[in-house]
């Protein structure tokens, strides 16, 4: 635990000298003039001055190190029966291909364009290219619906937009390209031009003069190297759901970023150049960006590009089969994959007959570990389980334990300690003072932010000071609740605003609510999470119905849900909803959500003082018992 202790105390101590010394692992074209530049707070700058790239870190830098021939992707598609593999040269022949297709469309170091594509390799793919000519990513989970696209088109300004023509959901085909043609349709800011991977399970029809075939671009375009860029350029923009429908658009680095981490591969994960790491999510949530992409590149780690479900493709083996078939060292997921394995299969039958001894660890993230996931998994597995916290906006873990370093003894339900350059603290949400040991409070992390955390919100500075900045001067607010115990182990206890986590995905109950009050019978709605056991929560919503309706009550709900579902997408997961009078409010007339969740969630409550009417609560607990029976 001495080691641990004597880093952790040196890079909150002296963080320029302990991120200039990781920084040593990086290739730059410019050493930087000033590790940390703190004299605009609270936008602070790491590696001012430096320039280097991170597609060349990613991928030439291994090649020129001699491993040009070992697996870089390995690509594992159960939904269409491919397994490909790529090597360090075949990447870069490929991103250097794709960046040339860029480049031809007009894209320019500091221009943005937008991914929207399944899981396949030219996913990962094109965000290097993207990085090899300094342009900006801004990837889109396939799982929204064209107007959650819509907005992020509108907001990024792409010039390009790279897509694919379909993705597969087990055994469903989804259509894209319908879908990007809508949503650009809805945006006032049009693309140039779009690229479409056909893929041939379907084929997308393209509009002449702004469409093109990916293959026939990539195999005529000119490979294009890669090019310098400031260290404090932004590398991508991912939007995350923020409390309003209006997503926030997080903006990475490129010097910190890669510097954070190739850090965390080695002391977090363990995984040095060689390793096969496989993390379990996709390359539209920020999971996907940092360890499945740029990470175990960086690292010079095979990485595995899985499209497929942990189970039902074909069966809950299916991730004991990756793990033994590429020889995986460390499995990061979600635990509601784990939960969703534990359902199907709660002997772990399918486990048996994979030798899945090449696994070192099993990391878990997204939403808490709840003990009975992390005892299942450690016992089936027989590794260590590791849950860590993190968020879209710090890009790697905020709290976790170590494989690269002295492992902590787990306490389950914990995180366990803050990592390297995290200054957290509990802070009392009404007064911002700290909180003692045990007690629960707001978790706040004293700025500066290590490197490879967030440096602004995409074209909103403001938008960056208001939100994380400003509640608590001097902090970065995470928005989640906490506390810390005597033997300063974090435990995470949930968000704090209107911020929900469904299967591991973050999304917002107010966009939830902006669609739902586009049907024109509702005149007010509340969206909340209830506790599930699978996905960890789902969104229910509550609506109050104008008056002089002559729709029923079951039409009117299962219009709205098809609202959500084709205005957020399918995957906010949202099935219920259940007509109220009236929902509960303050005198001033703010909707008691907190309260209303915790009807649904059977937690003890009070009645808030600050209450207009304290009835509406009963009918609220009499309208969730009825949905529960
Ligand atoms: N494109 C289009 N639709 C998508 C999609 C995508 N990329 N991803 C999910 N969807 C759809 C699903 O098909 C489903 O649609 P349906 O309502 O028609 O069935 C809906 O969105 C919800 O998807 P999902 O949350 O994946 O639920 P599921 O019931 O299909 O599967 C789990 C449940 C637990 C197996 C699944 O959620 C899972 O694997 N979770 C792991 C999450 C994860 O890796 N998170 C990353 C953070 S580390
Ligand atoms: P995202 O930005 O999509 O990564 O979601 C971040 C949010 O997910 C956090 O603010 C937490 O609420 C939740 N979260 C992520 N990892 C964990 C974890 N290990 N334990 C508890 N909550 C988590």
């Amino acid at each position: 635990m001495e080691e641990y202790k004597k880093m952790y105390e040196k890079s909150l101590e002296d963080p320029e000298s302990f991120w200039s010394r990781a920084a040593k692992d990086i290739e730059w074209y410019e050493r930087w003039d000033k590790v940390l530049d703190t004299s605009n707070m609270p936008f602070y700058r790491w590696f001012e001055g430096g320039s280097l790239n991170t597609c060349y870190n990613a991928v030439d830098a291994h090649i020129e190190k001699g491993r040009g021939d070992q697996n870089a992707v390995i690509y594992d598609s159960p939904v269409t029966d491919t397994i490909e593999k790529y090597t360090f040269n075949e990447l870069k022949e490929r991103v250097s291909k794709i960046a040339g297709v860029l480049k031809e469309l007009g894209v320019q170091k500091g221009d943005t364009v937008v991914i929207y594509m399944p899981m396949i390799p030219e996913a990962l793919m094109s965000m290097l290219a993207c990085a090899r000519i300094g342009a900006i990513h801004s990837v889109v989970f396939g799982g929204f619906a064209a107007k959650e696209l819509a907005i992020r088109i509108e907001d990024a300004e792409p010039k390009v937009i790279l897509s694919a023509s379909c993705g597969i959901e087990g055994k469903k085909i989804i259509e894209y390209k319908p879908l990007l043609d809508k949503a650009i349709e809805l945006s006032d800011n049009k693309p140039e031009s779009c690229v479409v991977y056909q893929r041939e399970q379907c084929e997308a029809e393209l509009k002449e003069g702004r469409d093109h075939d990916w293959e026939e671009m990539e195999k005529k375009a000119e490979p294009a190297p890669c090019v310098p860029v400031n260290a404090t350029d932004p590398l991508y923009i991912l939007y995350t759901s923020g409390t309003t429908g209006t997503p926030k658009g997080v903006v990475r680095d490129n010097g910190g970023h890669a510097v954070a981490l190739k850090w965390s591969m080695k002391y977090i994960y363990g995984i040095e150049a060689g390793d096969v790491y496989w993390a379990a999510s996709d390359v539209g949530w920020v999971v996907g960006h940092s360890y499945i992409v740029y990470a175990p590149l960086l690292a010079g780690a095979t990485t595995i590009m899985y499209e497929g479900k942990p189970v039902r493709t074909p069966d809950p083996g299916a991730f004991w089969r990756v793990i033994s078939e590429h020889n995986v060292k460390v499995l990061f997921t979600a635990p509601t994959a784990i939960r969703a394995i534990k359902r199907e299969d709660p002997d772990g039958e399918y486990f048996e007959g994979y030798d899945v001894s090449c696994l070192d660890s099993l990391f878990l993230a997204g939403e808490r570990t709840d003990p009975d996931t992390y005892e299942w998994s450690k016992d089936l597995l027989g590794v260590p389980v590791i849950d860590h916290w993190w968020q879209t906006e710090t890009g790697w873990s905020i709290v976790g334990n170590f494989r690269g370093l002295e492992q902590f003894p787990i306490k389950p339900g914990s995180a366990t300690k803050p990592m390297p350059g995290h200054d957290l603290r509990i802070l009392d949400p009404g007064t911002g003072e700290e909180m003692p040991p045990g007690e629960n409070g707001v978790i706040a992390i004293k700025i500066p932010l290590p490197p490879g955390t967030f440096i602004t919100l995409w074209n909103n500075d403001k938008r960056f000071e208001e939100s994380y900045m400003e509640l608590y001067p001097g902090y970065y607010f995470t928005g989640d609740a906490g506390y810390v115990d005597e033997d300063g182990y974090v435990f995470i206890m949930g968000r704090v605003d209107d911020i929900i986590n469904v299967a591991g995905h973050r999304l917002s109950t107010g966009s939830m609510e902006e669609a739902v009050l586009n049907h024109d019978a509702v005149a007010e709605c509340a969206v909340i999470g209830m506790n599930d056991d699978l996905k960890g929560e789902v969104p229910i919503g509550f609506l109050v119905l104008k008056s002089g309706v002559d729709q029923t009550e079951d039409e009117i709900v299962s219009e709205v849900i098809q609202l959500v579902r084709s205005e957020v997408g399918p995957i906010a997961s949202f099935k219920k909803a259940m007509i109220v009078d009236r929902l509960p409010k303050t005198r001033s007339g703010k909707i008691l959500r907190g309260t209303m969740s915790e009807i649904a969630n059977d937690v003890e409550y009070s009645v808030p003082s600050t209450i207009a009417d304290k009835e509406v609560l009963d009918e609220i607990e009499k309208v969730v018992d009825g949905m529960k029976k």
